[in-house]
């Protein structure tokens, strides 16, 4: 399993040349002024919720490539209703793809589409793929609903929002990779706007004192699980 940061909250996820892309905002990202939506390979796109900086270039990719979007029920019911293909998931439930098996989780957060239309409940997800299990957690807080997972799921890596002031910061997120029991962290949802700007090192630091890992991707580098 091979996983691309594009930067904010968009992700790519290879299992066995298929390619998943989350959540989607590359081209309204300035920092990510280097990488071109027009050539993504994209064979799904995952969405946790429907807040701009994660869906701005669904349509365009969607476009371009017919793939498959999977999400909550308003979601994918939403871009269904724009002729889009679409896989409507709601929390709890889970089903099996061609590159693994996927199970919509809870998040605390919101969920509006940019013209403040109901875009579900937000989520996050579980992916079991290739021998490799991996969770998404979106935007979230804390919350103890993440001590779920596993329960279900050995996992080994969790991508989590670690900006603050609109998700958790840095000191929830340990916490969380404790909820998940988890102590490989990919971060993410951070640096894109003033609000979420973040210490690099100083938030590696504090994982690193609780004995745990936080990886920090530059936008287009790669990590292999
Ligand atoms: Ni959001
Ligand atoms: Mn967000």
């Amino acid at each position: 399993m091979k996983i691309t940061f594009y930067g904010h909250a968009s992700l790519s996820i290879e299992v066995n040349d298929i390619h998943v892309l989350v959540d989607p905002f590359i081209s309204g990202n300035p920092k990510a002024s280097h990488i071109n939506i027009e050539t993504l390979p994209v064979d799904y796109i995952l969405l946790t919720h429907a807040h701009q900086d994660h869906i701005l270039d669904v349509e365009t990719i969607a476009k371009r490539t017919n793939a498959v979007i999977i999400s909550n029920f308003e979601i994918a019911t939403h871009y269904d209703k724009l002729g889009f293909e679409s896989h409507p998931l709601n929390h709890g439930g889970h089903w099996e793809f061609e590159f693994g098996t996927v199970k919509y989780v809870n998040a605390i957060h919101t969920s509006s589409f940019p013209d403040g239309s109901y875009g579900g409940q937000p989520g996050g997800f579980v992916i079991e793929g290739e021998h490799k299990n991996i969770y998404i957690a979106g935007d979230t807080a804390l919350t103890l609903d993440m001590k779920l997972i596993p329960m279900r799921t050995k996992l080994d890596l969790a991508i989590l929002p670690i900006g603050d002031n609109f998700t958790m910061g840095i000191d929830d997120a340990i916490l969380a990779s404790d909820f998940v029991d988890c102590d490989k962290v990919l971060g993410y949802h951070f640096d894109t706007f003033g609000y979420i700007e973040i210490d690099h090192e100083k938030a590696k630091r504090k994982f690193f004192d609780k004995n745990k890992d936080l990886m920090l991707l530059e936008i287009g580098e790669s990590l292999e699980l």
